[in-house]
């Protein structure tokens, strides 16, 4: 897969047929854009009949399936120029690797099955993540850095973005960073951690994006027709320990005490650049420790 290219047209198109596989948090707030816009025709998906009522109350042409019902994917892709694979398996909650595995690949099985009855279909786009980078010891990467997957979860979304990337038709990995927005927001994620006393030094780099600074990359690589591998983060890593000050001088909670020696799990550290998204001509992503933070 190459680093990127652009190959469609600069300017807004419209009327694109999109189907959304796992219109979840991100996938919901991605369609809202475009319907607000009255852009494109979208059909989403969900697993759920509960969401499925939910997202037809919004006006949204809602189908029920998972990505591994091959019949089902077909009827939902029967009409689409673009698909957006949005797909997770738990959102923010913690899930095991086999949850990814029977998530991402018999739904990325079942697509590679279906393109040669696709013809309309002329974009892929997949939302991957920055877990798939090994650790750098905090050097700052990009997209052309080796993955290196430091577990079985990120072995299997490198897995499926090798999968997509066997197509002939344009595809974009989208790697993003950890997400946060609206009902994720970080603080009340972090504010547990406050007055604990942890191993290290949190000095470990993290790497994020905001929802809705994800769904405009998204929208931007649709309408560039992008095919490649893409960072989507807000190219301003903060360490552990920078995310617990802040958060916790805001809210007037006790400091985290860093009590030194190595930490018991670490996180792959690194610092991932979005030179390649800022390329694309996309606004400047808010930074996750910024004021907008808890937007
Ligand atoms: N959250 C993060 O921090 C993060 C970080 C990096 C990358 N990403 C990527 O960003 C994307 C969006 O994440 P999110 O947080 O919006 O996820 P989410 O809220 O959990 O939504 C996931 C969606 O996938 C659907 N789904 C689950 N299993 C499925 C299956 N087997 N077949 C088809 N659909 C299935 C879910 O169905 P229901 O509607 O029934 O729940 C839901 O609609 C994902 O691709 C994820 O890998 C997320």
């Amino acid at each position: 897969m190459d680093r990127g290219s652009l190959v469609g047209s600069p300017q807004r198109q419209s009327g694109v047929r999109i189907s959304i596989i796992g219109c979840g948090w991100l996938g919901t707030a991605l369609a809202g854009v475009w319907q607000a816009r009255g852009q494109h025709e979208l059909l989403v998906t969900t697993t759920r009949p509960e969401r499925l009522a939910e997202l037809q109350a919004l006006g949204l042409q809602a189908r029920l399936l998972r990505g591994g019902d091959t019949a089902a994917m077909a009827d939902a892709l029967a009409e689409a120029e673009v698909v957006v694979l949005t797909l997770a398996p738990g959102g923010d909650r913690q899930v095991d690797a086999d949850a990814y595995a029977s998530t991402y690949l018999p739904t990325c099985r079942s697509l590679l099955e279906l393109l040669p009855q696709l013809p309309l279909l002329r974009q892929i786009i997949y939302t991957s993540s920055c877990g798939v980078y090994g650790d750098a010891g905090g050097d700052w990467i990009d997209e052309s850095t080796p993955p290196q997957p430091r577990d079985d979860h990120a072995a299997v979304l490198l897995q499926t973005e090798a999968l997509l990337g066997q197509t002939a038709q344009p595809v974009a990995l989208l790697r993003l960073g950890a997400l946060h927005g609206p009902g994720r927001e970080l603080a009340p994620r972090l504010a547990r951690l406050a007055g604990s006393r942890r191993p290290g030094d949190g000095s470990t780099w993290s790497n994020w994006i905001h929802r809705d600074d994800a769904v405009a990359a998204i929208d931007r690589v649709l309408e560039s027709g992008f095919s490649g591998t893409l960072n989507v983060v807000d190219g301003q890593p903060v360490t552990l320990r920078q995310l617990m000050d802040r958060v916790c001088s805001s809210q007037g909670l006790e400091p985290v005490q860093w009590t030194g020696g190595s930490e018991q799990t670490p996180a792959a550290n690194r610092r991932i650049r979005n030179t390649g998204l800022l390329a694309l001509g996309v606004p400047k992503p808010r930074n996750v420790a910024g004021p907008t933070a808890q937007a």
